[in-house]
Formats: structure tokens, C-alpha cells, sequence
């Protein structure tokens, strides 16, 4: 086995996924050309059925984003404009950017050292920085970051104590579990992503919202389809276009009888990386109440080790590495006017100086795993 900058280890190998279901997904796509339903199929029920089956959540809404599955959730819940939400600055821009799209405000947690998730020490900081410039304060947003469901039970008991709702961001971790719950059923609602990189994606843009509560699914359905009431043309709220296209659903109905058995590899693979680097690194801590659908494998290298530099010799050796995330949000230009939780991020500063991700998914045979960590411990013995 030899890599090297011109011949790189795929950071994700979606072709390597698609290669032993390729001739489902054709069948599947061809049922949709024959049919000719692209918009609101036979296919998006049956994926919606399919998933409220595997999370266990009551509704399943479909729709064309994890973007569009956030902002549904947001008009459901009655964000209002001006209202304040609580979200970790270190994530992905969707977490937060679709607060300003209502005409409401971001208003940025810390996160935990170890576990990378929202921090629930840290919530009564952010909303006393809301608080002290009249910022209503309505709900927080915990983000399941690189597959890991954040300490669901701490940041709901904040949420009951200041009657605040909770919106999981598990864009990154369908799949993943808590104290026996899956996600789709840690928070009032949930939204998540499909998009083809994550732990299940589909063939272009994709996501869905899930909640057990009758009312915010009737409401995100609607708002799904340019809030139309029961009758066709018939328009009882403000909406948009954010239905999921048939033939995503008709991918993803294939990817997703694979999906617990690539959750097992995915599980497998982290095993692996954690054994070899556990005493070189700090991977990201999993609580032993919570699983991960490790979207990414993430650790944080010594302060003192030039990041940079520990990229720049992978690469030579033809592993490729990312830096989710070199900036909080907060520090991205158009954020910059939003509150940051009292005495500021310093967690989410140093991840992201110190924070670095290696090749991951769930089709990585063993062989690679080891060329990857043998050569990243060389590479860090190297460096001191
Ligand atoms: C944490 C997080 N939230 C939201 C999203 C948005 O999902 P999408 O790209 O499907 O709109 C992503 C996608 O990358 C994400 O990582």
C-alpha cells in the first residue's frame, strides 16, 4: 500500500460506499423515472414511515435541506424576530444562520473540552448576556458535533428551569443514541441532514425534522409546502419551498436498509483510531450513556505541536486531514454582532487551534486505518 500527494487516501469515499448497493439505487431511481411523481412521490411517505421507524420520533417531515429542516423547526416552534437562542459558536454557519433568517439573534454558547458539544454550565453565561441587553431568550440549539449528541438531559433540565424549548441540530448525528434514545427523540424537536458527506447522505441535497408533538409537525408540514392549508391553494401561514425531491427519498430508502450496519463499521473504525492514538492525542470524549454515528473523527492535538506542520507531513504521506472548525461563527464577519455568553468562548478557542480530523467513513478497511495512524504517530514522535 503506497499514498502520496498525488495518489490521497479520499478523506470520504462516497464511491466506495455505493459501490455494493449501486444496483438498488439504480432500480430505485428508475421506479421514480417510471412513475413520474419527482415532486411528493410514493417514496417520500414510505422514507418518512422508515425513519419514524428507526428513531422511534412520532412525525418524520421530510425536506430539501438540514438547512431548510432547522428553519422549519424555528417557524413551528414561533421564533419571533428579536428573540434571542442559544447556540454553540463552535459548529457548523447553519446552526446559527438560520436565526437571523427570522429576523432573530444567535446568541453563543461555549462548548465542552471534552466532549466538543454545547456546554450546559456554561448556558446561564449566555443567557445573561442576552438577558443584559434585553435579548429575550426562547430556546437553545445543542448541535450532536461530528456525530456526538450533546448532554441532552443537563441542557433540557436549563431549558425546563427558564421555560425554554429545545431544538437538537443533529444534522451531524442521526443514528447516534443517549441514555436508549435515538436521536430524533432527545428534544422537542430535531432536524438532520442528508447531505452526501454525512453518516447517511443521499445523492445531493437533503434533511428532515422529526417531533412527537402533533401541532409543530402539522405546522412544518405546511410551512414545507408554502403553508398550504388542507385544500390546495389555500394559504394559512407564510412558507417556502423545502420538500425533499422523490428521488433523494428513493436513494435514501436504499442507503438507509444499509445505514445500522455502517453505523457498526463507523463504530469499529473509531475503535481502532482510539486505540492508536488515545496516548497521543485527546479524542473527542463519548459519554457511556451516549453513542456516536461519527460523522467525522475528531481529536485535539498537544498545544504545543504545529498543526500546520502535522498537516503538511500527512499530506506528504497522502493522508488528508481538516480543521472542523479554524473559526468559531462568532468570528466570521457577519455574526460579529451577536452576543457571546458572559466571561466569552475560550473552549471554542482553543478546539480551534487545536482541533484536527483524519481520513473517516464507514467503508475504511483496516489496512488504511493502520497506514493512517502508524504514519500520524511517526509524524507526532517526529515533532515532539
Ligand atoms: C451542524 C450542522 N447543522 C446544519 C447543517 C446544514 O445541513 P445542510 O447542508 O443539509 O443544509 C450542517 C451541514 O453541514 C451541519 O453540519
Amino acid at each position: 500500500m503506497s499514498y502520496s500527494q498525488d495518489n490521497m487516501i479520499p478523506f470520504i469515499d462516497l464511491a466506495a460506499q455505493q459501490a455494493p448497493i449501486r444496483s438498488d439505487i439504480d432500480k430505485a431511481i428508475q421506479a421514480v423515472l417510471d412513475h413520474g411523481k419527482y415532486i411528493m412521490g410514493p417514496e417520500i411517505e414510505q422514507l418518512e414511515d422508515k425513519l419514524a421507524e428507526f428513531t422511534g420520533s412520532k412525525h418524520v417531515v421530510s425536506t430539501s435541506s438540514g438547512t431548510d429542516a432547522l428553519l422549519l423547526c424555528l417557524m413551528a416552534l414561533g421564533l419571533k424576530p428579536g428573540d434571542g437562542v442559544i447556540v454553540p459558536s463552535f459548529s457548523f454557519a447553519a446552526s446559527a444562520e438560520v436565526m437571523p433568517c427570522l429576523g432573530a439573534i444567535p446568541v453563543f454558547g461555549d462548548v465542552d473540552r471534552h466532549s466538543f458539544t454545547l456546554d450546559p454550565r456554561r448556558l446561564a453565561d449566555a443567557k445573561a448576556s442576552a438577558d443584559a441587553v434585553g435579548i429575550n431568550v426562547v430556546g437553545i440549539i445543542p448541535v450532536g458535533l461530528f456525530g456526538q449528541p450533546a448532554n441532552m438531559p443537563a441542557i433540557q433540565d436549563f431549558a425546563n428551569a427558564h421555560g425554554l424549548w429545545v431544538l437538537d441540530d443533529a444534522a451531524q448525528s442521526l443514528g447516534a443514541t443517549q441514555q436508549n434514545r435515538h436521536v430524533g427523540q432527545m428534544a422537542k424537536a430535531t432536524a438532520t441532514s442528508f447531505f452526501p458527506a454525512k453518516p447517511l447522505g443521499c445523492y445531493g441535497d437533503g434533511g428532515a425534522l422529526f417531533t412527537n408533538d402533533d401541532g409543530l409537525a402539522e405546522i412544518a408540514k405546511s410551512a414545507r409546502v408554502h403553508g398550504m392549508g388542507k385544500n390546495r391553494y389555500d394559504y394559512e401561514r407564510i412558507g417556502m419551498t423545502a420538500r425533499m425531491d422523490t428521488i433523494q427519498a428513493a436513494v435514501l430508502l436504499e442507503k438507509l436498509k444499509i445505514f445500522p450496519d455502517e453505523l457498526a463499521r463507523r463504530q469499529s473504525c473509531a475503535d481502532r483510531y482510539s486505540a492508536a492514538l488515545k496516548d497521543i492525542v485527546m479524542p473527542q470524549y463519548l459519554a457511556s450513556d451516549t453513542t456516536s454515528s461519527w460523522a467525522q473523527y475528531c481529536f485535539l492535538l498537544p498545544q504545543h505541536v504545529d498543526r500546520d506542520m502535522v498537516q503538511k507531513r500527512l499530506m506528504e504521506k497522502g493522508i488528508p486531514s481538516v480543521v472542523y472548525y479554524k473559526m468559531g461563527i462568532h468570528e466570521h464577519a457577519p455574526y460579529a454582532a451577536y452576543p457571546l455568553a458572559q466571561n466569552g468562548l475560550p473552549v471554542t478557542a482553543e478546539l480551534c487551534q487545536q482541533i484536527l480530523s483524519l481520513p473517516f467513513h464507514a467503508w475504511l478497511d483496516e489496512m488504511t486505518q493502520d497506514y493512517i495512524t502508524d504514519h500520524f504517530a511517526a509524524i507526532m514522535n517526529d515533532l515532539g
